[in-house]
């Protein structure tokens, strides 16, 4: 990943746990939720985290010769034979699990945004597949297993 792309996306990350923080501290004085989400929030934080590092892994494979080869091919296993981008799919399962364990509107509001951003992207990734590569199967959806 080019640097600037790496300092924009920690930027991102940044800003937005500054202003989670932020919204969490504004939300105080409201009275705590009914049902406490924090221990379930941390186990699918931790399934989003676990399932994009896999599939992070997964894409790294294909550009294992090391000779900085910038060639795309289709990639495989885990849930690469389901969607073509499950690496977006588990950090949309992180963020959500960040939503449930802030319980804030604002979490939330930031969960459902990227999870929008990244299905466009995941669409858009999925139609450049099909345009490249005439042996992509049409199975494969784009971020959500036989949905989307
Ligand atoms: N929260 C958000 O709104 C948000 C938004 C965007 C990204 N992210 C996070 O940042 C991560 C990286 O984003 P990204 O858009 O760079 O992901 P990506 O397009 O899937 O690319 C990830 C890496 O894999 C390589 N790659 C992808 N497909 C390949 C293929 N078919 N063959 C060979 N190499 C391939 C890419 O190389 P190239 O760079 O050469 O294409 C890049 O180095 C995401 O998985 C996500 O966790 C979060």
């Amino acid at each position: 990943m080019p640097l600037g792309t790496a300092v924009g996306g920690a930027a991102n990350y940044l800003v937005a746990t500054a202003t989670m923080v932020y919204a969490q501290r504004l939300s105080r004085s409201v009275q705590d939720p009914p049902v406490d989400l924090r221990g379930p929030g941390v186990v699918v934080f931790a399934v989003g985290l676990a399932g994009n590092f896999y599939h992070h892994c997964l894409l790294s494979r294909l550009r294992a010769d090391g000779g900085g080869s910038k060639g795309y091919k289709i990639p495989r296993g885990g849930l690469f034979g389901l969607v073509a981008c499950p690496n977006y799919l588990f950090e949309i399962v992180g963020l959500f699990g960040v939503a449930m364990i802030a319980q804030t509107v604002y979490a939330l509001a930031y969960a459902t945004g990227a999870a929008a951003y990244l299905a466009g992207r995941s669409c858009a990734t999925r139609r450049w597949y099909q345009s490249k590569f005439d042996e992509f199967p049409a199975r494969i959806k784009a971020l959500v297993p036989y949905v989307l």
